[in-house]
């Protein structure tokens, strides 16, 4: 199989994908409730010939394709929800469900995935060990769908599991890789400062809460400053903030809520711990007490450098080394996490932004959308990336392509 095979069969069923694609924007349905998403992706795989699919868990769709010969199992992972977002693209396939919007491009990644499997499928016999394709359910939303599918044995005996996700700060055309640390672990916390409420103009017959919340933020940007190594990464942001109701009340609380972002497990563990001291020192110091939680999210997305060299070596088969980017990590959070519990893997980025054609919103924004060019791409990637793995392993000379 060479390169040029590759972006042919690929080519074949773009616009197959791209029906695809834009079935699933039209129809979004937000985490957890993936009823009718899910029940397309079974039955576009049930269409194709020799693939074993099941569902191992409610809204969530697992396709085997078990090869000729005795190998090695490769999964590939797309997530397939959306968010509570009001469309405003415009677009003539715009969503049809009132406040609910592919914003991240999880339509695209479900539609790459699909299409990678049609093809692969019709190679079944050149395929050793297995090719397993997971489509999850709930990326977007905490516990997420990776963990349950992880509990449903979706990565027994895998030996490498590899993803991406379009992204469009990066031109459609490239592909962005990261080696090692790439996203950040997503944790949550909450405060609630109590004070005493009472007349806005006596304010010494209070304690006021604002006063006290206020400091608890400003100090809480201490901790990234100055308790942690400077080599180390972390974001510290609060993100929410509620209190009072009115000019001439001091009110009784405030509450607060925000985001923690971390690479290490040492830092994130020892975050909480920062955090509260802050807090405690700050309310007592004003006679106020305090109420504080801090929620675990997703664990952070480290890439395994052997896979990631593959991948890297893979995307400059396909479009040489121009187009291939290696990137900075990234602070949002990804539950891909789960499946590298399990296994090694990559993750990684395939362009999706196009400025010519004024593509260049964010993700999670209500004018967001892709470059549907990179569909391709992605497929290419995945076949690709699925008949080395499956053929000759991973490569050994890394970087060394004789294209
Ligand atoms: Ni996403």
């Amino acid at each position: 199989m060479i390169v040029s095979d590759i972006k042919n069969m690929a080519d074949e069923i773009k616009d197959e994908v791209i029906k695809w694609r834009r079935h699933l924007h039209q129809n979004p349905e937000i985490s957890f409730h993936e009823t009718n998403t899910s029940e397309f992706i079974y039955n576009t795989l049930a269409s194709f010939e020799g693939l074993q699919v099941s569902r191992p868990a409610q809204n969530s769709v697992v396709a085997r394709l078990i090869g000729g010969r005795q190998g090695k199992v490769l999964a590939i992972r797309a997530d397939m929800d959306a968010l509570p977002i009001q469309e405003e693209t415009g677009l003539e396939f715009s969503s049809l469900n009132e406040g609910v919007m592919h914003a991240c491009g999880h339509d695209g990644h479900t539609a790459i995935l699909l299409g990678t499997a049609k093809i692969l499928s019709g190679m079944k016999q050149d395929i050793s060990g297995e090719i397993r394709f997971i489509f999850q359910h709930a990326e977007e939303l905490y516990p997420g769908g990776a963990e349950e599918l992880v509990e449903a044995g979706v990565m027994d005996g895998v030996d490498a599991v590899i993803g991406t996700h379009l992204w469009s700060p990066l031109e459609s055309g490239k592909i962005g890789i990261v080696y090692g640390e790439m996203l950040a672990a997503p944790d949550t916390f909450y405060v609630t400062i109590n004070g005493k409420g009472g007349h806005g103009g006596l304010p010494h017959e209070t304690v006021d809460s604002i006063a006290v919340g206020a400091q608890v933020v400003t100090n809480l940007q201490h901790i990234v400053s100055r308790n942690l190594d400077p080599l180390e990464q972390a974001v510290i942001s609060v993100t929410k903030i509620s209190g009072g109701t009115t000019h001439n009340v001091i009110p009784g609380s405030v509450e607060m809520m925000g985001t923690v972002r971390t690479f290490k497990k040492e830092v994130r563990k020892e975050i909480p711990g920062l955090m509260e001291r802050v807090i405690k020192g700050i309310t007592e110091a004003h006679g106020a007490g305090y109420d504080f939680k801090f929620e675990y999210g997703y664990r952070p997305v480290v890439n395994k450098d052997t896979i990631t060299s593959f991948i890297h070596d893979t995307a400059i088969q396909l479009y040489g080394q121009e187009a291939v980017q290696v990137m900075k990590p990234n602070m949002v959070g990804e539950d891909f996490s789960a499946y590298l519990e399990k296994a090694d893997g990559c993750f990684f980025f395939t362009g999706a932004g196009n400025s010519e054609k004024g593509i260049t919103y964010p993700h999670h924004h209500s004018r967001f959308t892709i470059d549907e060019d990179s569909l391709k791409m992605g497929m290419e990637m995945f076949v690709s990336a699925a008949l080395s793995f499956s053929g000759a392993g991973i490569p050994q000379n890394v970087h060394k392509i004789n294209s």
